[in-house]
């Protein structure tokens, strides 16, 4: 068998990128055998290259054509090797990012918004740092009434020819701003924030309130009624949810009625629904002629009722906690026991605007 033939067989037959090396440098390798000949030519006559020289650059050629081609197929082999044997572990959960989770009070806004979005009221905002006469004066609360007593209010610094201000103590300034920006007919809600210099396992100086308010030609207390049962049914999410309305004083509406709601015991915890007991919920009335009236509506043709009550209250009762401090306490274990999830939810309590 020839040098040449010898040589491209092993070049077919190697087994790995390093014996094909190898099969290299013995035939083009400073001391190859191709390069022996290649170094011939040096000595020869024109005629005799001219004769031999085609014949050696041919093997010269043939074997580092045939170098490339083993070598081609064996990254080729290598590549499907290491295709087959390494693998990416797709199934492999990725690192998780902490989430966070939708506060209650967030959450039951979101659902006071939608209950009430169905019965037809927008949500109607107004400013927490409020003047004087929002907050009291045209609530039928006159300086010097005793109902402003009541209310521990924070006062503001006073600036010299500002109107006097005060963090908002309820959200019933927020229906005068409505009624004023808006007339009448008029059915929005008012959620907030409110502020009171009180502290104790059920009172915090700064909590949420949701006022209501509708007003139109010949809205009476049976439609209060039966609004806060609606409401309070679709928001407790149980049919057996009974209300009380036992008469009651606010400067603001006349008559006035607090509303209490039924109680039972249900696994050592005390649920809404059912009537083994009753607890007070909710503040309400026919708004007062001299509210619609410093709110620029004429009393004679216009009359409506109003509603308020704690949002953080309502959380408590439906979802089960016990200590109002501890929402406002911002402790991440908490917040992720009572917490919802963040998945997609549209917030409408900041999204449909009166
Ligand atoms: N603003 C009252 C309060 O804070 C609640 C209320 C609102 C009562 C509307 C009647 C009508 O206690």
């Amino acid at each position: 068998m020839s040098d040449l033939q010898q040589t491209l067989d092993r070049i077919a037959g190697a087994p790995d990128l390093h014996s094909l090396d190898a099969v290299r440098v013995e035939a083009l390798g400073k001391s190859g055998w191709v390069t022996a000949l290649l170094k011939t030519l040096g000595g020869m006559t024109p005629d005799e290259r001219q004769q031999r020289g085609p014949e050696i650059q041919g093997i010269r050629n043939a074997v580092s054509d045939a170098i490339a081609a083993r070598k081609e197929q064996l990254e080729a082999q290598e590549l499907d090797r290491r295709l087959a044997t390494e693998r990416l572990d797709l199934s492999l959960p990725a690192p998780t990012r902490p989430a966070g989770t939708i506060h209650p009070v967030s959450q039951v806004m979101d659902e006071l918004a939608e209950i009430f979005a169905d019965l037809g009221f927008a949500v109607a905002e107004g400013p927490e740092i409020e003047d004087d006469w929002h907050n009291f004066t045209a609530l039928n609360m006159p300086e010097s009434h005793p109902a402003r007593a009541m209310h521990d209010t924070f006062y503001c610094e006073p600036l010299d020819g500002e109107p006097a201000r005060v963090l908002r103590t309820h959200t019933s300034p927020v229906q005068i701003r409505a009624m004023m920006k808006h007339g009448a007919p008029l059915r929005v809600i008012a959620p907030g924030r409110v502020y009171r210099s009180d502290s104790d396992a059920t009172h915090t100086p700064m909590f949420h309130q949701v006022e209501g308010l509708v007003i139109d030609k010949a809205i009476h207390m049976g439609h209060l009624k039966w609004t806060l049962e609606t409401f309070l049914k679709a928001f407790f999410e149980r049919d057996d949810v009974a209300i009380r309305m036992r008469p009651s004083y606010f400067p603001f509406t006349e008559p006035s009625a607090e509303v209490d709601v039924g109680w039972s015991m249900e696994k050592g915890r005390r649920v809404v629904g059912g009537q083994e007991g009753w607890m007070e919920v909710l503040g309400s009335g026919m708004v007062h002629p001299s509210v619609l009236a410093a709110a620029g509506l004429d009393p004679d043709e216009w009359q409506g009722f109003a509603f308020g009550t704690g949002i953080d209250r309502l959380a408590m009762l439906k979802y089960g906690m016990n200590d109002l401090r501890q929402f406002f306490d911002g402790d991440i274990r908490w917040l992720k026991h009572y917490g919802f999830s963040a998945l997609a939810v549209p917030t409408l309590s900041a999204g449909v605007g009166a």
